[in-house]
């Protein structure tokens, strides 16, 4: 198994079967963090970039069994933030020293591609690389989000067992996400996937399928996080991923595909009060603290538990700051781009 993790860490490419190999062996388990970690530093050096993260919608048509903001769920309380209020945390996280806003919401049809095709135009003002994460879309929204000026997508692909896929989003197709990945790289967005780890009835095998796909589909950065289950939704009896698990996919992810940028998970916190500076320390370079104000945070409830519901976005970006610094890693100052 050692072997195998040496042999990853100099080629930078593993079979199917080997990847199994070592998710199934727990025993390798901090060699294969250390190697991971040793190509991070290697490749992206020890800068960590931070994006802010503005939740601006948690109303969704779509019906995934995991999520909380899944359409069926009537618990929760629902809100749309206005374009001014998106562009003025934009403009606060630029004042915070950002120099990358998420924005992310449900899959919200109440925006049309003039309405965020302005917002974007607006947040451009702010000397920001903009990364959205609003779910499946046609090839022309995509592309008019790219000619405002959006500059990264994220969009994960869940898993890639196209059993499970079906299983877990009703009234969606494995094929349209494959499709929106590949529009999305064709117009020259930086794309991020990724996968959820822990799901009902996944297997190894599908999870070693999934880094093996990040690689086929030359993802600019891959977020991993473990399933959570939410009480108000289908999947609320399940057991969920596990933090070691999540982190084992991620560092064979960085040990796959070494330039790549990698967020330290909130659900990875989620599960480890530790969790987001474990996994910088094996083979995450990037976080996404919360730049949402007021009680938006709490109402964006994917799962339950989720991290700083009640703090503001000054108080998290010290607080992150801070405990990166303490592991000896430095803020980047720059857009931080996927440099190949
Ligand atoms: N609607 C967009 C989409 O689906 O791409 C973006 C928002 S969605 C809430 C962002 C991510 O949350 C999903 O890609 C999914 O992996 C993750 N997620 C949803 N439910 C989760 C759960 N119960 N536990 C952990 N992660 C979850
Ligand atoms: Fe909607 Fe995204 Fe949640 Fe699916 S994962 S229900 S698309 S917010
Ligand atoms: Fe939000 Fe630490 S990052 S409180």
């Amino acid at each position: 198994m050692i072997e195998l993790i040496e042999k990853a860490k100099k080629t930078h490419n593993l079979t199917k079967s080997e990847l199994t190999d070592i998710l199934k062996d727990n025993s390798v388990n901090e060699e294969l963090f250390k190697a991971s970690d040793d190509v991070r530093k290697k490749y992206v050096g020890d800068e960590v970039h931070l994006r802010g993260l503005i939740e601006f919608s948690n109303i969704c048509k779509c019906s995934c069994k995991y999520c909380g903001l899944r359409k069926d769920n009537t618990k929760l309380e629902r809100y749309r933030l206005t374009p001014e209020e998106i562009i003025n945390f934009a403009k606060k996280a630029s004042e915070y020293g950002y120099k990358t806003v998420v924005l992310q919401s449900g899959e919200d049809a109440y925006f049309s591609k003039e309405d965020l095709t302005k917002i974007l135009k607006e947040i451009k003002k702010y000397d920001l690389a903009i990364t959205l994460s609003i779910g499946e879309k046609t090839y022309e929204e995509y592309k008019a989000y790219k000619e405002a000026g959006a500059d990264r997508y994220l969009l994960r692909i869940e898993t890639t067992d196209k059993e499970l896929y079906k299983q877990m989003h009703p009234n969606m197709s494995f094929e349209n996400r494959v499709r929106c990945l590949r529009d999305l790289k064709k117009l020259g967005y930086e794309v991020g996937s990724g996968c959820l780890v822990g799901l009902p009835n996944q297997t190894i095998d599908s999870l070693a399928d999934d880094i093996l796909f990040f690689k086929e589909i030359d993802a600019d950065m891959i977020g991993i996080g473990p399933f959570i289950p939410n009480p108000n939704t289908p999947l609320r009896e399940e057991k969920g991923g596990t933090f070691e698990l999540a982190l084992k996919v991620m560092a064979l992810t960085r040990l796959l595909l070494p330039t790549i940028n990698i967020p330290a998970t909130t659900a990875m916190e989620t599960l480890n009060p530790n969790g987001r500076i474990i996994a910088l320390q094996s083979g995450a370079n990037v976080v996404m603290p919360n730049v949402t104000e007021g009680d938006y945070r709490r109402k964006y409830e994917i799962y339950p538990g989720k991290i700083c519901i009640s703090d503001t976005p000054a108080h998290c970006r010290n607080c992150i700051s801070g405990k990166i610094q303490l592991i000896g890693r430095t803020i980047s100052t720059d857009y931080g781009f996927h440099k190949r």
